[in-house]
């Protein structure tokens, strides 16, 4: 790994960190103004800082080797650096001053997971500059900065779900958010209970995936129920009256949002729990269609062990992870059979959730 002195030259002056996060329950209701309730994970993103030497900006990633130059005008730039400049463009949009900088990242966030490694690098960014320049920013701005950037950035219209528990969650608490009121609570997972969080090792790209149709399908879903979001819409009974697919997109979303309020209403168990997740999934294979045979294999495989209450993808959905709520002590032994079963079918999954100790330090 080379570091911020080998590449820059010099010692950085600030660093800061942020998570990837795993999404529980609520998933695609983050754009209907609904509730999500990710965790986040121990993987993170680490971005040192300094001020450049020059008068170009300079980034540097070494998961990827890549160096990347620019000037402060720069409005787009490719890969990892259209994210930093997004950042940094946001920032000066709301009125602060940004010197040229030298930034390093480096990250043990997986790529193309569905686990947020590009909010966990905005995220990170901005922290990293707020130290820098001494910037007086809270954390709920920063998650709604490093959206900004995601969405004029990298052009990705995604909701404000992953910046948030990038921002404001940590590996002990589920965080469960209100999206349209950003009112929030951080709370245990359920007693007795770990994670498992395995890539399916099928690739998933969000901005070329269905997510924009999808998006564009819930909000004329609203329209039509002639309500602000989907989120204002808490009988189900309601979407039957709509066009196919209209409907099923609908369903999903308002069944997605009151298993979230059911999740979080305090008395529910670990057996209750898995049984909302086992739902959530086959919600989102059916009325959602944002599955595929792969995710659908790994989360049956999941499903079935003895020690999992419940499995389902996680994040939008095409490829990427899936996340099962196991028995406290039992995660470890349960992924590595999980993933030796879905793996004897030609894929390559991975185990990232529980992970060994050595592969979360920087
Ligand atoms: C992606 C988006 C989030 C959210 C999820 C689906 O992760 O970035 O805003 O919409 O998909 O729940």
């Amino acid at each position: 790994m080379a570091s911020f002195q080998k590449i820059f030259g010099r010692k950085s002056l600030v660093h800061a960190c942020a998570p990837g996060r795993v999404n529980l329950l609520g998933e695609h209701t983050d754009y209907n103004d609904g509730y999500v309730l990710p965790t986040a994970i121990p993987q993170r993103t680490v971005v040192e800082a300094g001020y450049s030497v020059d008068d170009y900006h300079h980034f540097y990633a070494d998961k990827l080797d890549a160096y990347l130059t620019c000037t402060t005008e720069a409005e787009e730039t490719a890969g990892f650096a259209s994210y930093v400049v997004g950042c940094i463009k946001v920032l000066e949009h709301h009125g602060h001053r940004i010197a040229p900088v030298s930034i390093h990242v480096s990250s043990t966030v997986p790529i193309g997971s569905g686990l947020s490694s590009s909010a966990a690098l905005e995220v990170a960014v901005l922290r990293a500059l707020r130290e820098l320049l001494g910037l007086e920013i809270d954390d709920v701005r920063i998650a709604q900065y490093a959206q900004q950037a995601e969405i004029e950035y990298a052009h990705v219209n995604c909701g404000i779900m992953d910046q948030m528990a990038s921002s404001l969650a940590d590996t002990a608490h589920m965080l469960f958010l209100d999206t349209r009121t950003l009112e929030r609570r951080l709370l245990p997972l359920p007693e007795g209970t770990e994670l498992i969080v395995i890539d399916s090792g099928v690739p998933r790209t969000l901005a070329g995936s269905a997510y924009n149709d999808r998006r564009a399908e819930c909000e004329a879903a609203a329209e039509l129920l002639e309500v602000k979001a989907l989120r204002d819409v808490s009988n189900i009974a309601q979407v039957e009256r709509l066009p196919a697919p209209l409907a099923q997109r609908a369903r999903h979303v308002v069944s997605e949002n009151n298993r979230v309020l059911e999740a979080v209403d305090g008395t529910i168990d670990a057996v209750h729990f898995g049984a909302l997740m086992n739902a959530s999934h086959a919600s989102l294979r059916d009325d959602f269609m944002v599955s595929t045979e792969a995710l659908d294999m790994l989360v049956d495989i999941m499903q079935s062990h003895k020690d999992v209450f419940g499995a389902r993808l996680t994040g939008a959905g095409f490829g990427g992870a899936c996340v099962a709520l196991s028995k406290a002590g039992a995660g470890l032994k349960a992924a590595a059979a999980i993933r030796k079963s879905y793996n004897r079918s030609g894929q390559s999954g991975d185990i990232l959730v529980p992970v060994k100790a050595s592969t979360t330090k920087k």
